[in-house]
């Protein structure tokens, strides 16, 4: 199962090829109604591609889509409905407004093709554009317009026939980081207040963590993980999301057996005279004794101490050496070099460490993550 049991968008193994190149593999997803999901991963893993194929933009060579209960395509019933047959709004990462209409004619737009009458158009215009806090800017031509105002427009646009979707494509990726960050939050908030059902397609993570209900994790066409943003930061599922989601330390190991709830690793340090590292860390059950696994653990779940702490209190300890430390305000980043690894650690203290000093790091077992590589 990958979605709630009240599906209202569905994929059901989507596959698309270019040529050689296989964009879309097998990708399954339920929206539930009103649900704000977002597809994050790397340039070129098939967000757009899945977009496209959900618009009707696309044709999938395998695979079918459901939006609320009825087949919008389907290859292999070779039913494939017109992108306007769908019902779907989209804002894309390009400002799409007509630089020669007004603000209220770019919003319009759509209901007119749709031959709404006059005092409708008027009404649900200006209700979409109160909704986007544009509605004193109505009679203004678009090319007068910011770029986060023509984003708005471009919003309003989407959402004025009500459709009972809206994809989005990287719509904020041609603003400025300032606006970019205060637009995510107006963005998140107005959906939830409309309630469509969205997907949101975007290569920045923390954009993905702040608006998202659900995020779905992919690489090279396929789903790696589809959870809420705080199980996607604290459980990856593999190595590559770990990497992908905020910062990880990873180091790689063999699996030497259970100890407790945790897994012990063995962690090879490259240099033959450096005595390998055995950690512990929280892992599902789906690892073996001699089976190859990676160590997950984040910068600030672990503490620096300038002298070797207490073994006793049951953590993990591994020796470090200094690369150097930034100043960030509330904490600092401390670099170290363990072995053939450098890690970052986040840490309050207050004397900058100098660049060669031996430190100690710990961390509780149940803060790191042993993971499948
Ligand atoms: N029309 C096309 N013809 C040929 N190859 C394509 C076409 N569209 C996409 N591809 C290829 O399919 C793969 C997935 O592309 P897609 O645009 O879906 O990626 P994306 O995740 O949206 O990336 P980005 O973050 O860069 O926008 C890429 O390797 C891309 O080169
Ligand atoms: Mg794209």
């Amino acid at each position: 199962m990958n979605g709630p049991a009240q599906a209202f968008v569905e994929l059901d193994r989507l596959s698309k090829q270019f040529g050689p190149e296989q964009a879309v593999r097998e990708v399954s997803l339920c929206v539930a109604q009103g649900e704000f999901v977002t597809l994050l991963g790397p340039s070129g893993c098939g967000k757009t591609t899945t977009l496209r194929c959900i618009a009707g933009l696309e044709r999938p060579d395998a695979g079918e889509i459901r939006i609320d209960g009825q087949i919008v395509v389907s290859a292999q019933r070779g039913l494939c409905l017109d992108p306007e047959d769908r019902n779907i709004g989209m804002v894309f990462q390009s400002y799409a407004v007509w630089p020669h209409m007004t603000v209220f004619d770019n919003v319009a737009y759509g209901l007119r093709v749709r031959r709404v009458g006059h005092a409708g158009i008027r009404d649900l215009t200006m209700k979409a554009l109160e909704l986007v806090g544009l509605d004193h800017l109505a009679e203004r031509y678009a090319t007068k317009l910011s770029g986060g105002q023509r984003q708005r427009v471009a919003l309003a646009r989407a959402i004025v026939y009500k459709p009972k979707v809206i994809l989005f494509d990287e719509p904020l990726s041609n603003l400025d980081a300032k606006l970019r960050e205060q637009m995510r939050v107006e963005l998140a908030r107005l959906q939830h207040e409309v309630g469509i059902t969205s997907i949101y397609v975007t290569h920045d993570q923390a954009e993905a963590l702040v608006m998202s209900d659900r995020v779905v994790v992919m690489n090279e066409g396929r789903i790696q993980q589809i959870a809420d943003p705080h199980t996607i930061y604290t459980r990856p599922v593999n190595a590559f999301v770990a990497k992908f989601i905020g910062v990880a330390n990873l180091m790689d190991g063999i699996v030497l057996g259970r100890s407790g709830k945790s897994w012990e690793l063995e962690i090879a340090l490259g240099a033959k005279d450096r005595t390998p590292l055995r950690l512990r860390a929280d892992g599902d059950d789906g690892f073996a004794p001699g089976c190859p696994a990676v160590l997950c653990v984040r910068p600030e779940d672990i503490r620096l101490h300038t002298a070797r702490p207490d073994d006793a209190a049951g953590h993990n300890i591994i020796e470090a050496e200094v690369i150097d430390t930034v100043y960030l305000g509330t904490f600092l980043e401390c670099h170290v070099r363990v072995g053939p690894y450098e890690m970052c650690v986040q840490t309050d203290h207050l004397k900058p460490l100098a660049p060669g000093e031996k430190v100690f790091l710990t961390f509780q077992p149940d803060h790191g993550l042993c993971l499948a590589g």
